[in-house]
């Protein structure tokens, strides 16, 4: 029997940083890479979607876990997917990025014996009312490979107390997926179809509780909205949980005074590069967005208070900027008026950071 490495996923942004991946593995025939799919995310916008674009295989295994709270969400993947591992008994299991599937499949893993290796270890916004922080920090804990995509990770977890021998600095799989997809992603007829021009418009997303679980804090946002709206377009796929909010909050009618402010359902993952790479500039509070427009030279202004992803801004084309209605159109003009940030691609962002993972994980048989 082959040893057996079984990669994980779970939500939107694992998808993208576990293809490159897959793709190395079938160059090994040493060992059986497994993919198993939690079902955090289940909607075929949020999921079936992203396979179909990134060209990931069906998962072995479906958990089918769904939505619920987070103690409830997590403790059910972590029931059933122990008596995956039980059954399965592979050597190593592959988490990725900060959801709650990742911490729940390693400490799962960990408890049975079987090796964890974390992929995009280290990041840290040191803001620990982030469900995500709490899944990074102790996801990297119990990890015993942990693989990171900028040296503040390295930093970060020496200071944790984590075993240097145990961190290897690999680069970034996002970008590997991005820079795999980009030409790809260049016929992508989303621009006609949403009848914007290249350089013309900006891309908005916006998930994060902290920016769309407060009806208070979510109006700071529109209401800066409503300012830009008037000077430029903004294209704005919805997440399902800022959809449910705006609803619950009785926000429809503002959006109706918005003209230039498009609304659509999420996009795949072909469509949305093509979209992120053509936009004058960018608004979000996602982790991955900083990143990509980092890659793709794109300015990104980044509507939270912190980053884990350091370099974006020492490197970068991202600009922190919190989430007050002021800030948020006064450095809108600033990008406006030709006063955009400029960046440069951190190291080791090549497209080559799955083939190290799996070169590493090789050795270690
Ligand atoms: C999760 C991750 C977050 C990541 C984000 C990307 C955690 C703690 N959070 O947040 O780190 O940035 O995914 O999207 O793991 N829903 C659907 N269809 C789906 C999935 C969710 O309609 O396929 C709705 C449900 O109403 C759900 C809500 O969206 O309650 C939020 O989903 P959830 O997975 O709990 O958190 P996200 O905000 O997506």
């Amino acid at each position: 029997m082959k040893p057996k490495i079984m990669n994980v996923v779970g939500a939107r942004p694992n998808f993208m940083k576990i293809a490159p991946l897959m793709e190395e593995f079938k160059k090994y025939s040493e060992f059986e890479a497994t993919l198993l799919h939690t079902g955090q995310h289940y909607d075929e916008i949020m999921s079936k979607l992203f396979f179909d674009d990134l060209g990931l295989p069906q998962p072995d295994i479906y958990l089918g876990v769904g939505s619920a709270n987070h103690g409830a969400q997590t403790g059910q993947i972590m029931i059933d997917f122990e008596s995956v591992l039980l059954k399965e008994r592979p050597e190593i299991v592959v988490v990725v990025g900060d959801v709650n599937s990742t911490i729940a499949c390693a400490l799962v893993a960990v408890k049975q014996g079987v090796k964890v290796a974390h992929v995009e270890a280290g990041l840290r916004s040191f803001d620990r009312t982030m469900p995500e922080e709490i899944n990074r920090l102790l996801t990297d804990q119990i990890s015993d490979f942990l693989f990171i995509t900028e040296k503040s990770g390295e930093e970060n977890l020496l200071k944790e107390g984590i075993d240097k021998k145990k961190i290897h600095f690999v680069g970034n799989v996002m970008i590997d997926s991005l820079l795999n997809h980009l030409k790809k992603a260049q016929s992508s007829k989303i621009l006609d179809d949403l009848d914007l021009k290249s350089g013309n418009y900006i891309t908005l997303t916006l998930h994060r509780p902290s920016n769309v679980d407060s009806k208070q804090q979510f109006l700071q946002i529109l209401n800066a909205l409503s300012e830009i709206q008037k000077e430029i377009p903004i294209v704005f796929p919805i997440h399902p949980r800022s959809k449910n909010r705006l609803n619950q909050f009785g926000f429809e009618d503002k959006l109706k005074e918005m003209p230039g402010l498009l609304v659509t359902e999420p996009l795949g993952y072909l469509d949305f590069l093509k979209l992120l790479a053509e936009s004058k500039f960018v608004l979000t509070d996602s982790g991955g967005i900083q990143e990509e427009t980092t890659v793709l030279g794109v300015p990104c202004l980044t509507l939270r208070n912190n980053t884990e992803r350091p370099v974006t801004i020492t490197q970068g084309t991202n600009l922190i900027i919190g989430n007050k209605t002021e800030a948020i159109v006064e450095e809108s003009k600033k990008i406006l008026n030709g006063n955009a940030k400029k960046g440069r691609r951190p190291d080791l962002w090549d497209g080559k950071a799955g083939k190290r993972i799996v070169e590493v994980l090789l050795r270690s048989f």
